[in-house]
């Protein structure tokens, strides 16, 4: 019988990791594994250490105490081969203003695992579906920002990684271009890849992540798929319009427990509109960590 996850099968094993900026702990031990295939995100309302995180298991930044391993290599003792194993996109772009995009992409693809004969092929690929095509013999210094942030994607995605680490890969992204990168990833997946997100948005998690952490006040405060997630908000939840105020009524789903919420509010004035939901992430963030997400969560505009 063969076990579902050996030692090797995890592409990422965190154990205690600490980080503090001076007196600001940010990272409070931190546990978490994440086996072969997954795509894994890491969820929490600015400033958690999300990016501390992803920058700790990519080598950039020191931890101050704790364990991690990257596609088995430790973190700490053999950076060299961990950054062999990954690839990362940052929440800010590292690609080089002064090549076209199609120069970026080839550079990349030359250094990386992919065959020389098939270079520009995988590169002309790539730019199909990032949608660059048109833009791919200019120089990206004449980019827009979401041009600019969908050929960084595009290369961290052409090196091959096994494990990718991406900081809100779709922030500041048009719908068609966040769908683009949704579909890669699930694929990548598919192909054995280990994905690492942040995201400020839950429903990025809710649709591509195969497990969730909400990352709040230091620690991990909740885990597991997108379903258990919200199983832990509880059922159908019953929203209250008043204008523009919304009411958020939790159920165990039962007809008796929808009904016990909707006579709570008998006696108030009549709502502008009512309706019943299954609850979404959304739900669970807020419960979990206290706050509502702000105008950049919904809106994915720099605050
Ligand atoms: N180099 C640094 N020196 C001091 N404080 C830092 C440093 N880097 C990050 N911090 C602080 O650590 C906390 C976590 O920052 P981090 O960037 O990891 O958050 P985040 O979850 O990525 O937030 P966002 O959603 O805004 O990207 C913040 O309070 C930040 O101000
Ligand atoms: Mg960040």
């Amino acid at each position: 019988m063969r076990m579902s996850y050996t030692q090797n099968d995890l592409m990422v094993e965190v154990a205690n990791l600490r980080k503090a900026f001076g007196d600001h702990r940010v990272l409070d031990g931190i546990d978490l594994a994440i086996p072969r295939g997954t795509v894994y995100a890491l969820l929490g309302p600015n400033g958690a250490g999300k990016t501390t995180f992803v920058k700790i298991l990519s080598t950039l930044l020191p931890m101050d105490s704790g364990t991690a391993r990257i596609a088995g290599h430790d973190v700490v003792a053999d950076p060299t081969a961990v950054r062999r194993a990954i690839s990362v996109t940052g929440q800010f772009s590292a690609v080089d203003p002064l090549l076209t995009g199609r120069e970026n992409l080839t550079l990349i693809a030359r250094l990386g695992r992919t065959p020389r004969r098939r270079v520009a092929g995988e590169v002309s690929a790539m730019l199909e579906r990032f949608d660059l095509t048109g833009a791919a013999d200019r120089r990206v210094a004449t980019y827009s920002g979401g041009m600019t942030r969908r050929l960084d994607i595009a290369i961290s995605m052409l090196s091959r990684p096994n494990v990718l680490f991406l900081d809100e890969p779709t922030t500041g992204l048009d719908p068609r271009s966040r769908q683009a990168v949704w579909e890669l990833m699930s694929e990548l997946a598919d192909r054995g890849v280990t994905v690492l997100l942040t995201t400020q948005y839950l429903e990025e998690a809710d649709q591509l992540a195969d497990r969730v952490a909400v990352l709040d006040g230091g620690g991990i405060v909740a885990e597991g798929s997108p379903a258990e997630l919200k199983r832990r908000v509880g059922s159908d939840i019953v929203d209250i319009h008043y204008g523009d105020r919304v009411e958020s009524l939790t159920t165990d789903g039962s007809f008796a427990d929808i009904r016990r919420a909707i006579l709570a509010v008998a006696e108030r004035p009549e709502p502008t509109a009512m309706s019943i939901r299954t609850p979404s992430l959304d739900d669970v963030f807020l419960q979990l960590t206290g706050q509502p997400r702000t105008r950049r969560d919904r809106e994915g505009v720099d605050a």
